[in-house]
């Protein structure tokens, strides 16, 4: 019994360990069209599908983007989009050397008699839709799974379904020959204060570990996109950096396998500098981490990128250094070296 081959394993182990690359982390830009919609309109542009390709343009066009940013998620339209001069997005990231991948997860729809919970669609047809990815150049793939907490949730429903439909998106992602980054995100939302954003975020990664053996997933050709653990937005408590950080690789030491390659965190709300600041707090806590801990931003990288384009052709290049700033920000602290 040998599941994926052993070839098929090489490739994937490959593939995640390039993604986790030192100094590098993934910029994530699969808003569907509805949320690029929202931040269009904030810098009073349409939401074409011209205008989303020419924001993801800026983004993909900026020089030496490589240095730190090693794979992009893309949501389904971008993948067939091609620059002003008719160069297609996968072909540009390819001649960087920029690894593609694809967000599959459908969005989230409520968990029937749950408290207000959440659970995310898109299983039928994955198979299929992840052979396509594969043949249009794409190496890896995306879900995310949301929970809620609130005085009652996450409920055991919600942990165990999260758990279910990641490990399903997982094996049948490997069995197509595409990387699956699994995304448990614990909200910011709520007024909880960080011991039981720890505790939650324990049992939802416990949870999914469980579920990825129970589904035969090759756990070298993961990776995984976690929440860090801080208190709820609204909460009055304020916790140092190295709080955010001890308490997260605490979590994470309890609960995820050595096999797994790389943690590639979210960035949530938090802002670009907290992003950067936290993640390089994790990269220095005195405590033994046996996998690469870097990035997978997409506010966190995209928020000074937005107000300084602005929509306007002129202004371009000022916003192409502001994303390069932030990428090299974030790809010290991933090694734990950024000084603010
Ligand atoms: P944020 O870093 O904005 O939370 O986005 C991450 C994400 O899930 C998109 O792939």
């Amino acid at each position: 019994f040998s599941y994926p081959d052993p070839t098929a394993q090489a490739e994937l182990k490959a593939t995640a360990e390039a993604i986790v690359a030192p100094g590098k982390g993934i910029l994530a830009v699969d808003e569907t069209n509805e949320g690029i919609g929202n931040l269009l309109a904030k810098i009073g542009l349409e939401n074409t599908v011209n205008n989303r390709r020419r924001y993801r343009q800026l983004l993909f066009t900026t020089e030496t983007l490589n240095e730190h940013i090693s794979a992009v998620i893309l949501f389904d339209e971008t993948v067939h989009q091609k620059t002003d001069n008719g160069t297609p997005f996968m072909e540009l990231l390819k001649q960087k050397n920029i690894i593609p991948g694809i967000k599959l997860d459908k969005d989230v729809v409520p968990l029937f008699l749950s408290l207000d919970e959440v659970t995310t669609q898109g299983l039928d047809d994955l198979g299929k839709r992840c052979a396509e990815y594969k043949k249009l150049g794409c190496r890896f793939a995306k879900w995310r799974c949301p929970l809620k907490i609130g005085t009652h949730t996450p409920s055991v429903q919600a942990l165990n379904d999260m758990a279910q439909v990641l490990a399903r998106y997982a094996a049948l992602c490997q069995s197509e020959g595409l990387v699956p980054i699994v995304e448990p995100d614990v909200l910011l939302d709520g007024d909880h204060d960080i011991v039981r954003a720890q505790k939650v975020t324990e049992g939802a990664l416990a949870t999914l570990y469980k579920a990825l053996n129970d589904h035969h997933v090759y756990l070298e050709g993961t990776l995984l996109k976690p929440n860090m653990v801080t208190p709820g937005q609204g909460s009055l408590q304020k916790n140092s950096p190295q709080e955010i950080a001890l308490a997260t690789v605490t979590v994470l030491r309890r609960t995820v396998p050595p096999a797994m390659p790389g943690v590639a965190f979210l960035s949530g709300g938090l802002s670009e500098e907290q992003a950067t600041v936290y993640l390089n707090a994790i990269n220095q806590v005195q405590l033994y981490a046996p996998w690469r801990l870097t990035f997978s931003y997409g506010r966190a990288l995209q928020a000074s990128v937005w107000t300084t384009w602005a929509g306007k052709e002129e202004n371009v290049k000022k916003a192409q250094s502001e994303l390069l700033k932030r990428t090299k920000a974030n790809g010290l602290a991933s090694l734990g070296k950024y000084e603010d």
